[in-house]
């Protein structure tokens, strides 16, 4: 019987259990909790309970999965009825069990309302989480108020303070779910759920409700234990919102009874969802899945298969992409030039790991398996049978030429061939072999098996199928991709270069290197850029022999100031702890610097180095924008989050230049180009023309 437009219930027998209620819900693409389903869902407890024969009643989804959470599309507008909490209030309170019968993933309300259920029963592959958080809001279909019931305190803040997504082998060990069942065993999970439901009720199991467990066992136990984790996650969740206010429900659900509790989760709910923190994630959310797609590569383009991947180079990025790959299971054959350099490399990789086994990510065990799957050697030839390889050799042009004509005579016909240049002319480079529609660029972001980003580059010449193969095998390996266009620093790098050509323009003018890091860090970014240099090292790309004292960075570099290594660069290092504290050395140079160049020094506030070092930026993304280099000011934004450290919670530089105002935004330009360089402040049309017809660039 149809319940609603994707809600049914089908009457099921079991020979010698008796009969329960099959409830469907089929609303693809991920069975998202939106009104016809809440519908259906309050109207298959009554008829369930009506029906004399049904014993209890299994919620089961059609597709890929079960519930994945609320449909995030209805957000910030107006909620149609049935609501959701009085959905689950109804499930809870049947006078027959429900049990939820979980595959794919159960996520957010979808773990919510499987939470209500009296039973829950999850195929072996399933995953369940509340990944709320990452859109700046809370569990607020109860889940901060049952997970804790069913999994205890320490758990539940970590599941929901990170939104991280559990196996069912781990959620039966912790009692989220009450079985595992497979959907190969007979009749699939439906049945095995039906069973399980039935049997139950031959048992005389009743009608077990979340809501009736004790919630501050563990609180008794370790009357710290919130403190402790609010100093655990400190620095992991710096400037986000949504975190603290979890914490709290969940404090809520040691405190109060339930219903009390309830009611302050639904009350910190709402503002959880008036914040434009959450604006802004919400917004990443469908952002990340925008970049996916290209307008002219449909989605169905057969992409290549990858099955060994080759990487020339095992420098910082070469050994970093080879980790990327390894971790997702491939096959890496690893080139260098020569055997110190591979030694070097491998030894650098496997201290990586071994790393981060000692930090717990993973066992010894794994750290050999994932070396195990790293071939290294000193002769191409070696990546003849690769079907992917990147090259991550030093950055120039005639080398790089060198290495793909090379490649060109090596690899097989139809290999995917990949540059990891960061600024270089990917055209150029495709332009020596014969085959420049198998060329693409694949920017990975230091660390490269940490950070999410991937900037795929587009040749003139790349083919359709290179380019869908290489945004496939990017997201294979959990990476974040995003299609870009050649020019000098494709996206992000191009944007930077005007952030840093300002904080050093800032310095001179009288700004502290400090201060500008200071107001970059309060704005969430990881690191101001100075901080950022001498992480890095200043002397990258400095030559002792040519340096003329005619930048900052040069100066320092002839004062064997060349950051953190070496003791100091723009900040002095304490030898012992590392910490970095500022040097009056450094402003005696930059004034000196000034005054060589006749630049006029004075105070400069904390707005105007915020304003210079991110709206120069900005109007670098809409000139990229409006030539076309990026799809979409979306797609920028996926780029800063992912690979620059951007702060999610603000969007993306072109989200956050639309909520600044784009007209205000204008108006400084006009005020920087008066009063600073004129070209450099010219603002750019697509911006002066979105401004003055009240658009967004973002959409
Ligand atoms: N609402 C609306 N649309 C959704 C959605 C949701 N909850 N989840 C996914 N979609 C859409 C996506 O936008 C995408 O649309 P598109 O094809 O038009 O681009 C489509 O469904 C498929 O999604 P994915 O490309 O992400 O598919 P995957 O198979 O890679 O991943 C998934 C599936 C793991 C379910 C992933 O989509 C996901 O993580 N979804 C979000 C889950 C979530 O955050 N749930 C919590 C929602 S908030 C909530 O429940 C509030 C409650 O506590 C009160
Ligand atoms: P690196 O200097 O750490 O490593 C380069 C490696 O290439 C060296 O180990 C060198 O021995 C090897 N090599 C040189 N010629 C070779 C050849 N003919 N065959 C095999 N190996 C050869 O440099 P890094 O930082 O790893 O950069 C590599 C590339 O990645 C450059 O194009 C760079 O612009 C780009 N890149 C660098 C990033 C970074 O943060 N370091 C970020 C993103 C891209």
């Amino acid at each position: 019987m149809q319940l609603s437009q994707s809600v049914a219930v089908e009457r099921r027998e079991e020979p010698g259990l008796g009969v329960a209620g099959a409830i469907w819900v089929d609303n693809p693409p991920v069975n998202a909790l939106s009104q016809h389903v809440r519908e259906g869902l309050a109207a298959a407890v009554p008829a369930v309970a009506r029906d004399p024969e049904m014993q209890a009643a299994v919620l089961v989804c059609r597709g890929r999965t079960f519930i994945a959470g609320a449909d995030i599309r209805e957000f910030g507008k107006p909620r149609l009825p049935p609501d959701t909490n009085e959905v689950r209030r109804m499930i809870e309170k049947s006078p027959k069990p429900f049990l939820a019968a979980i595959h794919g993933t159960a996520l957010g309300g979808g773990l919510e309302m499987a939470m209500a259920c009296h039973f829950r029963v999850a195929d072996r592959n399933a995953r369940l989480g509340l990944p709320e958080v990452k859109l700046g809001i809370l569990p607020g279909g109860g889940g901060t108020q049952r997970l804790p019931r069913l999994v205890g305190v320490p758990r539940a803040l970590e599941m929901i303070t990170s939104g991280e997504h559990i196996t069912a082998a781990e959620a039966l060990d912790l009692g989220l779910i009450d079985a595992v069942a497979s959907s190969e065993e007979e009749g699939g999970l439906e049945a095995g759920a039906i069973r399980f439901a039935l049997r139950a009720v031959a048992e005389g199991r009743g009608l077990p409700r979340v809501r009736d467990i004790e919630s501050h066992r563990d609180v008794r136990e370790n009357p710290t234990i919130f403190s402790d984790f609010r100093r655990r996650i400190a620095r992991r969740t710096r400037g986000f919102n949504a975190p603290e206010v979890c914490i709290q429900c969940v404090e809520a659900a040691v405190e109060l009874p339930f219903d009390e509790g309830l009611a302050r989760e639904a009350e910190l709910s709402r503002t959880l969802h008036a914040d434009p923190q959450s604006r802004a994630q919400r917004y990443y959310f469908f952002a990340e899945r925008a970049a996916r797609k290209i307008p002219d590569i449909p989605a169905d383009t057969p992409v290549r298969d990858i099955r060994r991947v080759g990487v020339l180079g095992a420098g910082t990025m070469g050994g970093g992409i080879s980790m990327a790959f390894a971790n997702a299971g491939f096959p890496v054959s690893i080139v260098e030039q020569n055997r110190d350099a591979l030694d070097r490399g491998l030894a650098t990789v496997r201290s990586n790991y071994e790393r981060s086994a000692a930090r717990g990510r993973f066992t010894i065990d794994q750290v050999e398996e994932r070396m195990g799957l790293l071939d290294g050697g000193t002769d191409q030839n070696a990546l003849a049978e690769c079907d992917l390889v990147i090259e991550a050799v030093f950055e120039d042009m005639e080398l790089k030429k060198r290495v793909f004509g090379q490649l060109d005579r090596i690899t097989r016909s139809g290999a995917l061939l990949a540059t990891n240049t960061s600024y270089l002319d990917v055209n150029e480079i495709g332009a020596v072999t014969g085959r420049p529609e198998d060329v693409v660029g694949m920017h990975f972001f230091s660390p490269a098996n940490i950070m999410k980003l991937v900037e795929v580059v587009r040749g003139e010449k790349s083919a359709a199928d290179a380019i869908a193969t290489a945004m496939s095998i990017s997201r294979a390996i959990g990476k974040v991709p995003a299609l870009v266009g050649v020019c000098h620093g494709f996206v992000g790098n191009r944007m930077l270069f005007q952030r840093r050509l300002q904080a050093d323009r800032l310095v001179l003018e009288g700004a502290l290197p400090w201060d500008i890091d200071r107001v970059l860090y309060d704005f969430g970014m990881p690191m101001g850029p100075f901080r950022m240099s001498d992480l890095a090292g200043l002397d990258v790309g400095w030559n002792a022999e040519t340096s003329s004292s005619s930048t900052l960075r040069e100066m320092l570099c002839e004062r064997d100031r060349r950051g953190q290594k070496t003791g100091r660069g723009y900040y002095v290092y304490d030898p012992a702890t590392r910490a970095a504290a500022p040097d009056p050395e450094v402003m005696d140079l930059a004034r000196d610097l000034a005054g060589r160049l006749g630049i006029e020094q004075r105070e400069i506030g904390d707005e105007e180095i915020l304003n210079r070092c991110l709206l120069s930026s900005v109007n670098e993304g809409a000139k990229i924008l409006q030539e076309g280099i990026a799809l979409r000011a979306s797609d920028i934004d996926v780029i800063w989050i992912n690979g620059y450290g951007w702060p999610v919670y603000r969007g993306g530089p072109m989200f956050w230049a639309d909520e600044f105002g784009l007209d205000r935004i204008v108006d400084i330009l006009d005020d920087y180009a008066a009063r600073f360089d004129a070209d450099q402040w010219q603002a750019a049309p697509l911006l002066r023309e979105t401004a003055a017809a009240g658009g967004r660039l973002s959409g």
